[in-house]
């Protein structure tokens, strides 16, 4: 068994980490030189966005060929030094493999148009229906229907994203055949992972029908078939190797599905990502509304999840930031007041409990949301469908500028804030995304030099090295009345740890365990902490205690 469970992952959006030849892109040269800041951290996996050939119509998750990369990043003699260089750091790369769709510029699909059967069977092509109809009422994630005329053919192909991105039929074998292969190209690159994209959306039914009440996402996400591809893409790829590590992007997923696809007797994936706690300020389960967060309805995921997949053996990919949220700063914590504390409070949380932290570039520094007020500014396709969707749904632009702001995936798709030199010292050259506002005083230097939040994740990432119950330990919820704090107990036969949380600007206070009182503060974001009975948590406080039995 390999130890992935000790360490952290960080995540790059290569595009926005570091520019090396200034033509306002980040790219493979770019990472290397940073690659000493990774290690400093304590990093030992890093996840990278795609870099392959794409059209960029969804920043890369449109790939037009999974086994070369866009020159924009650099050639495949650079990855290869990057994968040795990174080696050298002990770091390893976990590579984004897109395999529930492609660009519709890929061959498969140019083909497929062109009239060639065996490529037309790589997709999901239907007539309308007798009435005319798309031949299902699914939505596209990105908005508008998820169906789109194929060249000038009576039929209509799939695409659950952009209408560039043609879903890819799994119970083709062929298809199957040609992505293992895919992954076992990159395995032999030297990669250490692989988090794989909405990868529980590949199971879809044969006859794809209507959705008798919503937008058709509960007609083909976690079919029963997703277990068996993974299983089956598992034994033919990086089920060799038991030290790869891999993520399973799930979308709208369930806890019982999570535990089968992590379980490791089941030989499907290391762990999976699910989102129910980053809707917790979506209204009525809407993206594209303004609401502050749901307390009871974080607390409750967190500790649900926590629990179930601690007793059902399964494991967590536990994030509060990736390329597609805004920044968790902005929308948990008052930063204007407590982004420091706010930040640490946030990381503890995550960071000490069951499953798997990852780092999104920029959270270790405590980068904030860049707050464009333009639509100008914004690049995102599903942004620009959003803001257009709402005004035709009788927004004000004011109002549908303000969702956009706080919503956008742009948010966190900023470059990365190296200095307070020109464009945050990511490029001199014109940035593809404009740089955020704050990174005069928010940036790597200013941090190193005078910041706290950097050490406190460098310090929560070495403790789950040198810890086992961090690892190890199972999750117990703990003070679940509270109104504003997440507490939890992690457990093993020979150690203790109990976690306090104060989500909020306001003081509040936890009745602890007779035990914890004699207990080590391992981890916290205040100086002078007294431990009592009665503890009273500060503005966003975190506490860690720890015992050994
Ligand atoms: C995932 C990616 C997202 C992308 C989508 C379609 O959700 O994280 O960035 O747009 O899949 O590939």
């Amino acid at each position: 068994m390999s130890n992935f469970k000790q360490k952290t992952v960080y995540q790059i959006y290569p595009k926005s980490f570091k520019d090396s030849n200034n033509d306002g892109v980040g790219d493979f040269a770019g990472i290397i030189e940073k690659l000493p800041y990774l290690h400093e951290l304590g990093v030992e996996l890093v996840w990278l966005n795609p870099f392959y050939p794409s059209p960029q119509r969804d920043n890369g998750y449109d790939i037009s060929d999974y086994c070369a990369i866009d020159p924009r990043f650099g050639t495949m003699t650079e990855f290869e030094q990057l994968v040795a260089e990174a080696d050298r750091y002990g770091i390893g790369f976990m590579l984004d493999m897109v395999l529930n769709h492609v660009s519709t510029e890929h061959e498969w699909f140019q083909k497929a148009l062109a009239g060639d059967k065996y490529y037309q069977d790589f997709f999901f092509l239907e007539p309308a229906k007798e009435n005319g109809d798309l031949p299902t009422n699914w939505v596209s994630k990105f908005g508008g229907p998820a169906w789109e005329k194929f060249g000038a053919t009576d039929q209509y192909y799939l695409h659950l994203f952009d209408v560039t991105q043609a879903d890819l039929n799994w119970r083709n074998p062929n298809v199957r055949k040609e992505l293992f292969d895919v992954v076992r190209f990159w395995m032999k690159k030297g990669v250490k992972g692989f988090r794989f994209d909405v990868i529980n959306l590949i199971g879809k039914d044969k006859v794809l029908l209507d959705d008798p009440t919503g937008d058709g996402k509960f007609m083909y996400t976690d079919k029963p078939l997703v277990h068996d591809y993974l299983q089956e893409m598992n034994v033919a790829t990086f089920g060799e190797d038991v030290t790869i590590v891999t993520v399973g992007e799930m979308s709208s997923t369930t806890i019982e599905n999570c535990i089968d696809y992590t379980r490791e007797d089941r030989h499907e994936l290391s762990m999976a990502f699910n989102f129910h706690h980053l809707k917790v300020d979506y209204q009525d389960g809407e993206k594209w509304t303004l609401k502050p967060f749901d307390f009871e309805e974080l607390k409750m995921l967190l500790h649900t999840w926590g629990k179930d997949m601690s007793e059902g053996d399964g494991w967590n990919a536990l994030f509060w930031n990736n390329h597609d949220q805004p920044r968790a700063l902005n929308r948990f914590i008052d930063v204007e007041n407590y982004r420091v504390e706010g930040a640490k409070m946030l990381a503890a949380t995550i960071h000490l409990n069951r499953g798997t932290p990852y780092v999104y570039m920029g959270e270790e520094i405590g980068m904030l949301d860049p707050g464009f007020d333009t639509m100008e500014k914004y690049v995102d396709v599903e942004s620009i469908n959003a803001y257009d969707n709402l005004i035709a749904a009788g927004n004000s632009p004011e109002m549908a500028m303000k969702i956009i702001q706080a919503k956008s995936r742009d948010n966190s798709r900023v470059p990365m804030q190296w200095s307070s030199e020109v464009n945050a010292g990511f490029s001199e050259g014109t940035p593809w995304l404009e740089v955020g506002a704050s990174y005069k005083e928010i940036n790597v230097v200013t941090e190193l030099e005078t910041g706290s939040i950097f050490r406190f994740y460098q310090r929560l990432i070495a403790l789950r090295k040198e810890l086992p119950i961090i690892s190890m330990g199972d999750y117990q919820p703990y003070a679940t009345d509270s109104k504003q704090v997440i507490a939890y107990i992690r457990e093993t036969a020979e150690e203790k740890l109990i976690v306090l949380n104060n989500f909020y600007a306001t003081e509040t206070e936890v009745v602890l365990p007779e035990e914890f009182l004699a207990g080590e503060l391992l981890v916290q974001n205040y100086a002078h902490v007294a431990i009592q009975k009665v503890q009273p948590l500060r503005a966003y406080e975190t506490l860690a205690l720890y015992l050994k039995k």
